[in-house]
């Protein structure tokens, strides 16, 4: 019997706390091996001619690792171990399956703890505390709360009437799993990969490029607890290149993505043209962009709504899908919420993550960059756009953008409706008698729906904003940040153009990862 799970409890890494001086250990060594990450299947590594590289982001000439990049056979054999180990995997009783993935959260967050953590800084550019809650509490949490909801699920009972047992088999899927992995969580690229094999599933994983360090940890950790051979097959390579490959294989039986939605609509559109020769409707399950909101109604509490807009919009480079990108003020609260925003964004620290006391390090890599500057000039030269804060950045050692604030006369200025993925907030200044429209417009004026938050003391005000806001956020917060959603708390995920809103961490997304049978036995 699984018992509901505790979330996994922080550290403090204040100085002088052992926690501290391991961690330090740890990162020193990752700073300085150049390992040569491998493609991983079937138990076996292999290697390839041509080669990529993985850098530091806050120090891009620092090279942390090389890898190696999948060819199209490179593909087709993870196809067939995939298959192969599904033979076994399947059959395997689901306890001992949950008991491998026990196992590895116990790693996560012990004995690999320090290496989750250092690949994660040092990879992805993340100061301790996200790094933290991201590739140890997170990823632990994602398995053990899995785990839980899978007890209740297999233990649904037959149903027995007069004359016939009625059950439900959950069957995995029948094929295998193709994750496709972001670069801005730990925990995410191993539940999406994890979340499948729990149910009985064997999976292709295609890990982000600009994240491969702690991908390749993860993987070492699967091994490390036992999960065997074949069951993950890992391609690091070109996305294009494997998504082309595995969308045409029949065999393909479900997409677990988190990523663009542009990269989610084209592998959408690739199972399209391939539909007719897959065996079953492949399970297409993706989390992608976002451009979330935050709205403030004159009778907030000022210090609670501007934390969560400065938290919100730049905690890990605002590089979150459910990070706050627009802001709704009331003009009775204008001045003083910048009062209090401009302080609080002096206060944060930017530079490398190896120095603690740094909040804002750099955002992933070059395109990045760009993209993040190419917004914050459409705002320098637009006449209705001024950047009230930062607005510069520096890509000369590392990917630096300044934490932005931009306001604009122009609710549908292009800051407003497109995603960043960036330290770019962009603030509308609205009448305060102005709020139901204010509401219909923030509903209407992007086409996401993955977070956002609405601040009010007003009763009225909150029940006509969660009316008027209902398919606007999957995950909707009253007084309160829209990023950092606790697995078994806040299941995540929206729709519209922000995917399918399967609920990472939830009961409803392993439902996916199977295939239920029906078995009706006649008893007379
Ligand atoms: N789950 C994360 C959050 O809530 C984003 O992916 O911030």
């Amino acid at each position: 019997v699984f018992r509901e799970p505790e979330n996994e409890p922080l550290l403090g890494y204040a100085p002088g706390t052992p926690e501290k001086r391991s961690l330090k250990a740890a990162l020193a060594k990752v700073r300085s091996e150049v390992p040569e990450i491998p493609l991983i299947i079937g138990g076996r590594e292999y290697g390839s001619e041509e080669k990529g590289r993985v850098v530091m982001p806050h120090d891009h000439g620092h090279i942390l690792a090389t890898h190696c990049k999948a060819s199209p056979e490179d593909v087709e054999r993870a196809v067939k171990e995939a298959a192969r180990a599904k033979k076994e995997w399947e059959n395997t009783p689901w306890t001992e399956r949950a008991a491998v993935m026990l196992k590895i959260a116990e790693l996560f967050t012990t004995e690999y703890r320090d290496l989750l953590l250092a690949s994660t800084m040092l990879g992805q550019s993340k100061n301790v505390f996200q790094a933290q809650i991201d590739a140890v509490a997170e990823a632990a949490d994602f398995i053990r709360f899995n785990v839980a909801y899978a007890s209740s699920i297999y233990a649904e009972q037959p149903r027995l009437d007069r004359d016939s047992l009625n059950r439900m088999e959950y069957r995995p899927l029948e094929g295998f799993v193709f994750a496709v992995t972001p670069f801005n969580f730990t925990a995410i690229a191993s539940n999406l990969v994890l979340a499948p094999v729990l149910m009985g599933n064997t999976v292709l994983w295609k890990p982000a490029g600009t994240s491969l360090l702690s991908s390749y940890y993860l993987m070492k950790i699967y091994e490390k607890a036992g999960l065997p051979a074949g069951v993950v097959n890992f391609l690091p390579g070109s996305g294009e290149m494997i998504s082309q490959v595995v969308t045409k294989h029949p065999d393909l039986a479900g997409i677990h993505f988190t990523g663009s939605t542009d990269v989610f609509s084209k592998l959408w559109m690739q199972c399209a043209e391939n539909l007719r020769n897959y065996r079953s409707f492949p399970r297409l399950v993706g989390e992608t962009g976002g451009k979330n909101f935050l709205v403030v109604h004159p009778s907030a509490d000022v210090d609670a709504a501007v934390t969560a807009m400065v938290r919100g919009a730049f905690e890990y480079q605002g590089q979150k899908c459910s990070a706050v990108s627009r802001c709704y003020i009331p003009k009775s609260l204008r001045e003083k919420i910048l009062s209090l925003a401009g302080r609080m964004i002096a206060d944060m620290k930017t530079g490398s993550p190896e120095d603690f006391r740094n909040f804002i390090n750099a955002v992933i890599d070059e395109a990045s960059f760009d993209n993040c500057m190419k917004y914050i000039s459409a705002a320098r030269t637009s006449t209705e756009a001024d950047i009230l804060f930062g607005g510069r950045g520096d890509k000369s050692a590392g990917y630096f953008v300044e934490p932005t604030v931009i306001e604009t006369t122009d609710p549908e200025f292009v800051t407003m409706r497109e995603e960043i993925f960036g330290p770019v907030l962009t603030l509308y200044t609205y009448e305060d008698d102005r709020f139901g429209e204010i509401l219909e417009l923030c509903d209407r004026s992007s086409p996401y729906g993955l977070t956002g938050a609405v601040f009010a003391a007003d009763r009225k005000a909150l029940a006509l904003a969660a009316r008027k806001l209902k398919y606007a956020a999957g995950n909707f917060y009253v007084n309160d940040k829209p990023t950092g959603a606790v697995v078994g708390k806040q299941p995540f995920g929206g729709s519209r153009a922000s995917g399918t809103n399967d609920k990472a961490g939830s009961r409803l997304n392993l439902l996916r990862w199977t295939s239920p049978l029906t078995v009706k036995e006649n008893l007379r």
